[in-house]
């Protein structure tokens, strides 16, 4: 896996025709993570999680991200809510606007208040309460002018078009399949703008069509690389941030002139989520 380069702050880099634009990030630390209940076949209660190893992979998480030249913010996690590490379920933030999140699963409803505070302290235009169950950018992907919408599984697709209603971006809906990939943001990558990577077998026919007329180019991943949650990924245009056992994934976007950032996060991995799972993008 390539490491990390170091880039100053707030500037674009480009290594070909590839360019990095500096982001602003919101996380959570998992200083209360646990596998405590079981809302997705990932998370068996019996196995057990090391906090310590936890925190210490997250950490690395968010050292990337410093050394990349990105801002990361973090929100306070609270006692009781294991998953609150799971930051881009909290909302969605579109041009300096934010759709609050509403969970499926009781276990994780007291967190859509908790993030819709931190939304609300955070200088931003508007904040939205939410109306339909939507897991924010779990199942929300914003591709340049465009937002790709999972439901199946978790978000309402009402909440789809909630998010076209408030933001006046056009919203697509996706029908997830398979449980292991229940958010959309386990089963498809934003690249950059125009450019996305998928594991087509997460996705009903129909969507499927979509994806391969909407993006013919799209880099496809594999079963074994989509089931370490390769695709739990965040991209600055340039460099993609995933899990690093995904080394065919990370082979592919390097072949398009991506700089793959392999991070190891074994133990949320447990709960069902990676990389992007723990990443929320505050967008100007
Ligand atoms: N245990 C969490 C859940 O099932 C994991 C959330 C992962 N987050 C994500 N954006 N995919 O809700």
């Amino acid at each position: 896996m390539t490491a990390v380069l170091p880039v100053s702050r707030a500037t674009e880099s480009a290594v070909g025709e590839r360019v990095a634009r500096p982001r602003r990030y919101l996380m959570c630390p998992p200083e209360h993570f646990a596998v405590s209940y079981a809302i997705n076949p990932w998370m068996d209660v019996t196995l057990g999680v090391d906090r310590t190893l936890a925190m210490r992979q997250w950490e690395t998480l968010r050292a990337t991200y410093l050394a990349l030249g990105h801002e990361v913010e973090l929100i306070t996690p609270q006692p009781g809510l294991p998953d609150m590490v799971f930051a881009a379920n909290g909302g969605l933030v579109v041009e300096g606007r934010a759709l609050g999140a509403r969970f499926t699963h009781a276990e994780r409803r007291p967190e859509g208040p908790a993030y819709l505070a931190w939304l609300t302290g955070a200088g931003l235009k508007d904040v939205a309460e939410p109306v339909h169950v939507n897991e924010g950018e779990g199942d929300f992907l914003v591709v340049g002018d465009l937002v790709l919408a999972g439901t199946g599984f978790r978000t309402d697709p009402g909440a789809h078009h909630e998010v076209q209603e408030l933001f006046g971006i056009p919203v697509l809906s996706l029908q997830l399949v398979d449980p292991r990939f229940y958010h959309l943001d386990t089963a498809l990558a934003v690249l950059d703008d125009t450019d996305v990577a998928y594991y087509p077998e997460a996705f009903s026919p129909g969507s499927l069509a979509v994806l391969q007329r909407l993006f013919p180019e799209a880099v496809l991943a594999n079963e074994q690389d989509a089931t370490v949650l390769g695709l739990n990924a965040v991209s600055d245009g340039l460099n993609v941030v995933l899990p690093s056992a995904a080394t065919d994934l990370a082979d592919q976007l390097r072949a398009r002139g991506y700089n793959p950032v392999g991070v190891d996060l074994s133990e949320l991995l447990k709960a069902g989520g990676s990389v992007k799972c723990a990443t929320m993008e505050i967008r100007a």
